[in-house]
């Protein structure tokens, strides 16, 4: 029977690139969707951009573009990012869309309706520069209980507490740097601990078939046994200046990204419905007989499993028939790093010219539909690649068809060959509700075995019978043509397996087989006889140890990249001047944060400077240089320079382009191993030497290239 079936991934956030981490659920859910259209399934993948909040809007602040150029631009490189690995969207929207406005303030509505919404006064830290209201995020300070410096609002990172903002020592704003105050605002909230929508969650939660078990105790401990009431209330509403939504009958409040963020999904198919003419309600609607299952990351199941489903319910629409959680990507066994290189972007996997199906397929050996987490290791991928993709499955093909081709004018044999085949190479034709049973419980590492069980056995049975030995003998011709069809039908059932892992390669492999797109049911039949195939091209390359060296370079951010950079470009003409002598200059704001303050030097001395605004035009990362970008900066009057800057450990070049900064405009130019650098940006670092950030400036708003800098 066919199903209606709904899928989302959740919604990238707007302010960043996408990564491996990112990629792992995106080839998860791309995989099982794969699968549930090969099964003949109506069921539609959407997702969209994560595209509000302050992290968002102040991004766009300091590059000095607004949230909507910032946002169409991320659009931009995350479509291209997800179109590379081969992820088939139905559509792929943006939360800042009409729909999705639409059903937020319906949905609120709804909720006030049900007396689900109260507004209460709460104490919150302002920025008195910035005029804003501070995300726990955008507050730092000292840690209440080990004293570390530089901590978030809301947990520590050098001994794990967790903790409001208004705990912290010394607090100031990551925004201004400004001292934050305590002020009083109203903010509105969904009130959670209304025993209606504790004891919808309690049941919900617990329901066969919800939640993984793992997932479904963590909301029993949220949720508490019994009649307890553990949930509190959450505050869904924002002050301005906030970019987002603005909440209907109550100016200057914004709804909280969260509220409208999963909002998105609706959003965004009801943009699908609109373009192909499908019923959203259908889908939607209480009751409703379709399927919607979200795939997430561990980090993000509260949202999901709790405040979700209540919002859904309250505001009278269907909830989740399932949500799948799956665990962190980590590599090499630890958390991706960006000093380590093992914060691997999309973008730098491709230009790598690494083939994304090698991951996917990776992924795909390694996901098993439980919430662990999931170990890219290098060395086993490329490993396991090889072996499996090339040595295995490829191979049957690359073994049988040359006999076929040469010999056989590319057709198959014309008798009957069903029968015999069956006998032949028992289990490969039966095995596909078992491995189809792997794939719809997302235990692909199963699916994955299995197929490579069965790939094992083809490769036995060239073995048994040794093509190339028959080849010899014309008496055997009849034999070799059986076996290699046998072959060529073995590689056929395999690719049915494999294609909702690899796509592409299966697309390669139908053309090679000159036959119509594989679906699950094209199990049920063999080539026909004296089929013609098409000559054998390789399908599929080994991965290059090599290459996978150059992916860790381009993503290695070294920690002492400043120090070590400082160093190795030092300008000649500044010898005899204090140490600013790497392409970057350091700030010092303090004797503690930067080192000693130099010596003094007078108003002329500083003059001789010449300070100027600056807009990187473009930027670049420079081939065999691992701390180095390559800035153009447009500094007014048509006026261009070329700076080499040591901000590759901090800095991605599509951040930098179109932001301003300063630079020195009037330094002799040097010559570098690779071209000439026309002068230095400006940023500041900790003491040269312990170097864990790096901060370029940027003048206020207002200021436009080639102004000088007093
Ligand atoms: N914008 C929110 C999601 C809103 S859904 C209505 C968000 N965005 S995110 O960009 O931070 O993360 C998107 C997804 O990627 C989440 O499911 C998250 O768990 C997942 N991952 C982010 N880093 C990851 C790994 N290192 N490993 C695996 N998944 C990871 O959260
Ligand atoms: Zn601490």
């Amino acid at each position: 029977m066919s199903r209606k079936i709904l899928v989302t991934a959740a919604l990238p956030y707007a302010n960043g690139g996408i990564h491996l981490g990112h990629m792992l659920e995106h080839v998860q859910t791309d995989i099982w969707v794969r699968f549930q259209k090969s099964r003949g399934h109506e069921c539609w993948f959407v997702c969209a951009d994560d595209t509000h909040g302050a992290p968002i809007m102040l991004s766009a602040e300091k590059e000095g573009i607004s949230p909507e150029q910032l946002i169409a631009r991320v659009y931009d490189e995350h479509t291209r990012d997800f179109a590379d690995f081969h992820i088939a969207f139905d559509n792929f929207h943006t939360t800042h869309s009409d729909e999705t406005r639409h059903y937020s303030e319906s949905i609120y509505r709804a909720l006030r309706t049900a007396d689900l919404i109260a507004v209460r006064a709460i104490e919150q830290y302002y920025d008195p520069i910035k005029q804003m209201f501070l995300p726990d995020r955008f507050i730092k300070g000292e840690c209440p209980k080990c004293g570390a410096k530089d901590q978030y609002g809301d947990s520590c990172e050098v001994c794990g507490a967790a903790y409001t903002p208004t705990d912290l020592k010394n607090a100031y704003s990551a925004v201004s740097g400004a001292k934050p105050e305590l002020r009083v605002s109203d903010h509105y909230f969904f009130k959670l601990s209304d025993p209606r929508c504790q004891a919808f969650l309690k049941q919900w939660t617990r329901e066969a078939g919800r939640l993984q078990a793992e997932a479904s105790n963590k909301m029993q401990e949220w949720l508490g046994e019994g009649d307890d009431n553990k949930l509190s209330d959450w505050d869904i509403s924002r002050d301005a200046p906030y970019f987002g939504f603005q909440i209907p009958d109550a100016p200057g409040k914004y709804f909280y990204v969260w509220l409208d963020a999963p909002i998105g999904y609706m959003g965004s198919f009801k943009n699908l419905c609109d373009k192909r003419g499908l019923d959203f309600d259908e889908y939607w609607k209480k009751d409703s007989a379709t399927e919607l299952y979200h795939f997430i990351g561990k980090d993000i199941l509260y949202f999901h499993a709790l405040f979700w489903p209540a919002t859904l319910e309250y505001a009278g629409f269907r909830t989740p028939t399932k949500v799948f959680d799956h665990g962190f990507l980590t590599v090499d066994g630890a958390k991706m790093s960006k000093s380590r290189g093992t914060f691997i972007t999309a973008e730098s996997y491709i230009a790598t010219g690494l083939n994304p199906e090698w991951l996917r397929y990776y992924f795909a050996a390694k996901l098993n539909g439980s919430m662990e987490d999931i170990d890219l290791n290098l060395e086993d991928f490329a490993q396991r690649v090889n072996s499996d993709l090339i040595g295995k499955y490829v191979n049957i093909a690359s073994r049988a068809a040359g006999f076929i081709t040469k010999r056989f004018g590319g057709q198959l044999l014309h008798s009957h060959y069903i029968d015999r085949f069956r006998t032949d190479l028992p289990g490969i034709v039966e095995a596909a509700e078992e491995i189809a049973g792997y794939y719809e419980a997302r235990d692909t590492a199963r699916a994955v075995r299995k197929i490579m069980a069965l790939a094992d056995q083809i490769n036995q049975y060239v073995d048994k019978h040794q093509p190339w030995q028959l080849a010899k003998n014309h008496e055997h011709e009849e034999l070799l043509h059986y076996v290699c069809t046998v072959l060529i039908n073995a590689f056929r059932l395999l690719t049915i397996y494999l294609k909702p892992v690899l796509p592409k390669l299966a697309q390669r492999a139908e053309e090679f087989l000159n036959i119509a797109p594989l679906h699950w049911a094209d199990v049920g039949h063999l080539l026909p006889p004296a089929h013609l195939i098409n000559t054998y091209e390789h399908l599929m390359q080994r991965i290059d140890p090599k290459q996978i060296e150059a992916l860790i370079a381009a993503n290695r951010q070294s920690l002492e990249a400043v120090a070590e950079v400082a160093h190795a470009v030092a300008p000649a003409s500044t010898t005899a001047t204090p140490p600013v002598a790497s392409p970057i200059a350091s700030a010092n704001p303090s004797g503690a944060a930067g080192g000693e303050i130099a010596p003094q030097i007078t108003v002329d001395d500083f003059s001789k400077i010449d300070l100027r605004i600056a807009r990187i035009s473009d930027a670049k990362h420079v081939v065999g240089a691992d701390k180095l970008i390559q800035l153009t900066l447009d500094i007014g009057n048509g006026e261009t320079r070329n700076v080499f800057a040591g901000i590759k450990s901090a800095y991605d070049p599509a951040q930098l382009v179109d932001r301003l900064t300063v630079m020195v405009a009037n330094l002799a130019p040097r010559k570098m191993k690779f071209g000439l650098s026309e002068g230095m940006v400006l940023a500041a670092s900790d003491s040269a030497g312990n170097t864990s950030g790096l901060y370029l400036l940027s003048p206020d708003s207002g200021a436009t290239p080639g102004m000088r800098v007093k």
